[in-house]
């Protein structure tokens, strides 16, 4: 990840109102090339889906407050049990990627239309949730955040590193802002990363691994 992803990690908030402006074509050509990276490397089949108004039109868009939205970022993957947690890893990648282009996004799982999504679905794969994203009305706000303890521990002293993936990890989005995970760290350098419960806790698990990794700095820790 080639641009200041701290920034687009301190930048980033859900964003729900957009601007009718198409994404610039320079701007979709870079998502498209960040999305087939991801999806060679993680058979993923993540897919833009640009202009297309259906799928957030009606009444559980509305219910959801999202307004103006005619782009999304549909993930979609191989069933099976880590394709949540897959989506959601490789999905925050794409946001941080929009963030740092000038774009505003949210994840969206429930509040828009499955059946008119305009991604391709073949036979064995799921439609795990979408990304909204766009010029947004407002660059959103700062939502309110946990403490720290509440969601991680450590064996003795806490390395710099770990504080920092954890920080990160708070500054991420999760399904109704539930921040239900929780870090451990084991031993001097094994971090055992644990989804809460819920239907989007395995999404939620992605992104906030990617962001602790991005915090920590992947040289200095093993998953455990
Ligand atoms: C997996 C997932 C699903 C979400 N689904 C919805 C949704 O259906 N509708 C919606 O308005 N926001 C949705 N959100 C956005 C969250 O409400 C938002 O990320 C959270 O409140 C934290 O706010 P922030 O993203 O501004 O930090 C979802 C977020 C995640 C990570």
């Amino acid at each position: 990840m080639n641009f200041d992803y701290m920034q687009a990690i301190r930048d980033r908030h859900s964003v729900r109102k957009y601007l009718p402006d198409p994404i610039p074509e320079a701007m979709a050509a870079a998502l498209n090339e960040e999305i087939a990276r991801c999806n060679a490397v993680s058979g993923l089949s993540m897919q833009l889906i640009t202009e297309e108004e259906d799928a957030f039109k009606g009444f559980l868009a509305n219910y959801g407050l999202l307004s103006g939205v005619k782009n999304y970022i549909a993930l979609v993957g191989p069933k099976g049990p880590k394709v949540d947690e897959l989506c959601g890893y490789y999905g925050e990648r794409i946001v941080l990627l929009a963030q740092s282009l000038g774009l505003n996004t949210c994840w969206v799982a429930g509040t828009f239309s499955r059946r008119k999504c305009g991604a391709v679905v073949e036979n064995g794969q799921k439609l795990v949730c979408v990304i909204a994203i766009g010029r947004g009305k407002t660059n959103g706000v700062q939502s309110r955040s946990k403490p720290f303890s509440a969601v991680c521990k450590a064996e003795g002293e806490m390395p710099e590193w770990f504080r920092a993936g954890v920080e990160c990890a708070l500054l991420a989005p999760t399904a109704i802002n539930q921040q239900a995970f929780k870090f451990e760290l084991i031993g001097s350098r094994a971090v055992l990363a644990k989804a809460g419960v819920g239907p989007c806790a395995n999404i939620d698990l992605g992104i906030v691994k990617l962001h602790f990794e991005l915090g920590a700095g992947k040289e200095n820790f093993a998953w455990a």
